[in-house]
């Protein structure tokens, strides 16, 4: 479904507590949004935030960075994070590709990648984000033993991406292709997209890979 532009979004997006806007122009890095050195978990192209924020909420003593290119999308995401909530997360409205610009080096401990868009065509592969120009700019931000973890209900896109990180000598954690149907269910939060598709009986992939 299209989202309809609302007048104002960015303005929202840059007046809201919970939302970074473009951080690249900012000059600072983005591990300094926090006054507190616990370890930084990362979403790209986190949607509405239904999962950056539920994850977040769980886990007080993570901080948390939600990465979503669309501004129509972001202003969503925004909505329905409250300046109430535990101050362990952001919105980032932003490319998840300028990571190496905005975090130190060997900062983060956990890039999520939920759902990506699967860009079908081998010309397009290059967008995706396990393409191994992404892995490269993952690996200088992960810091040592630093994860990446993928769901998808897409399955070309997830062989690939299982193809893509071994050749780049990531160490496979774990892999299903039935998250939902295995033991890794157990402490899972679902994503927007994952429970349409849960709905719609599609099987789940989800891998975990640790940094070379
Ligand atoms: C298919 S949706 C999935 C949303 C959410 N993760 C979920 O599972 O419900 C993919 C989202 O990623 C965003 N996105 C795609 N590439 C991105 C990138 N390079 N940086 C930031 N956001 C991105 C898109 O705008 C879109 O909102």
């Amino acid at each position: 479904m299209r989202l309809r532009y609302v007048h104002g979004q960015y303005e929202y997006l840059q007046q809201h507590e919970k939302a970074i806007t473009e951080p690249e122009k900012r000059g600072y890095k983005l591990n300094e949004a926090f006054s507190n050195n616990n370890p930084i978990h990362v979403e790209l192209g986190c949607g509405k935030g239904k999962f950056l924020r539920e994850t977040a909420l769980k886990n007080p003593g993570i901080n948390y960075f939600g990465f979503e290119k669309s501004v129509k999308v972001a202003y969503r995401c925004a909505k329905c994070m409250f300046e109430e909530d535990p101050d362990n997360y952001f919105i980032v409205y932003s490319n998840g590709d300028i990571l190496t610009e905005v975090f130190e080096p060997n900062s983060i401990e956990r890039i999520y990648l939920n759902f990506s868009d699967p860009w079908p065509k081998p010309s397009h592969y290059k967008r995706r984000l396990t393409h191994r120009n992404f892995l490269e700019v993952y690996r200088k931000v992960l810091r040592e033993g630093g994860e990446i973890h993928m769901k998808t209900d897409n399955n070309d896109l997830f062989e690939y991406s299982l193809q893509e990180l071994k050749a780049d000598g990531w160490e496979i954690l774990m892999c299903t292709r039935d998250l939902h149907g295995s033991e890794f269910v157990k402490d899972n939060v679902m994503t927007e997209y994952e429970e349409r598709f849960v709905q719609q009986g599609k099987k789940i992939n989800k891998l975990a890979a640790r940094r070379p």
